[in-house]
């Protein structure tokens, strides 16, 4: 197939067009170094043009914080939009769509609402379409996983309030092998979560990143709720993930029922294991 491929140059992006290569298909990047900027392409005769030849669309583009040019609504929701559309007009069938854990009813953070109108319209469109909700994804590459690898490696580790907050982390390889599995699989129209199989607390994850860089357990430092938030508004200027609104969507959990994503796959998610936090969708072993 020939895939089009949003947001390619990122963390999922890139493995999955490694893992698309490999299988034999055709990437056709969609970025901003090839003059497709989400800021623009908010009308589906905006790429009509990039759909010629075309048999698969997935999106992969997002942030997860505003910075500058760089907004939710455009990004998350209008060009997304506009390009299913487009793929309906031009009847590519298959549309996989990166949402994220948590952009459901439950939703309350501008990120989390961006993501599902998104989602919405992609589900009202006459599509072979599956929106994919990954819960925090860990593996090499991972902006996010780089940040918690850090905080895991100080002679303290920094937590919010308890550090109680339950999450299900899954690794890169099992979001890579679900899209695989998307672009073939007849049971189409599906919103699946993308989760690994253990809920584990903030903390605890944190001193198992800790304990696969071989260092020894730490102790906690335990920041206030009310004190993080204040750092979080400033914190936000040094790395986009610290947000007020990532922390309360840390404190609501990132978690959800894995079995359905194990039968869709046929096998279990991954079970965090040392060598998976340096591993990426490439590995063989972890994306099959
Ligand atoms: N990583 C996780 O743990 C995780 C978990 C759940 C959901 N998600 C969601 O999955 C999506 C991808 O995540 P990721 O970890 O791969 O993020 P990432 O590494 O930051 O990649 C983001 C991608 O979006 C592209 N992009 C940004 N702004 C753009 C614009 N204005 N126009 C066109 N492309 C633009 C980037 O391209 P440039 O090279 O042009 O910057 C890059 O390819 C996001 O929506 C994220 O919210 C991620």
């Amino acid at each position: 197939m020939n895939i089009l491929l949003t947001g390619a140059s990122g963390f999922i992006g890139r493995n999955i067009a490694t893992a698309l290569t490999a299988a034999g298909h055709r990437v056709t990047p969609a970025a901003r170094a090839n003059g497709i900027d989400f800021r623009r392409m908010h009308s589906a005769s905006d790429w009509q043009a990039h759909l010629a030849g075309i048999d698969a669309v997935i999106n992969c583009v997002g942030i997860i914080g505003e910075n500058g040019g760089q907004r939710f609504a455009p990004l998350h929701t209008l060009a997304p939009s506009a390009l299913f559309q487009a793929c309906a007009q031009a009847g590519i069938r298959r549309v996989l769509q990166i949402s994220a854990l948590g952009a459901d009813e439950t939703a309350f953070s501008a990120y989390h609402l961006s993501k599902r109108a998104a989602d919405d319209c992609l589900r009202s469109l006459d599509l072979d379409w599956f929106v994919l909700r990954p819960s925090l994804i860990y593996g090499r590459g991972g902006k996010s996983a780089r940040l918690f690898m850090g905080l895991a490696a100080l002679p303290r580790i920094p937590v919010i309030g308890d550090g109680q907050q339950a999450i299900q982390p899954v690794h890169i390889g099992d979001v890579v092998a679900t899209v695989m599995r998307c672009l073939t699989s007849p049971q189409v129209r599906q919103t699946l979560d993308i989760v690994g199989p253990e809920t584990v607390t903030f903390a605890d994850w944190l001193q198992r990143m800790r304990e696969a860089q071989g260092r020894p357990r730490a102790r906690l430092v335990r920041i206030p709720a009310s004190l993080a938030m204040a750092l979080a508004r400033v914190g936000r200027y040094i790395n986009p993930i610290l947000q007020p609104d990532n922390l309360r969507m840390l404190e609501t959990g990132y978690k959800a029922d894995f079995r359905p994503l194990a039968r869709f796959l046929g096998r279990m998610p991954h079970t965090a294991e040392t060598r998976l936090f340096f591993s990426d969708g490439t590995d063989a072993r972890s994306a099959s």
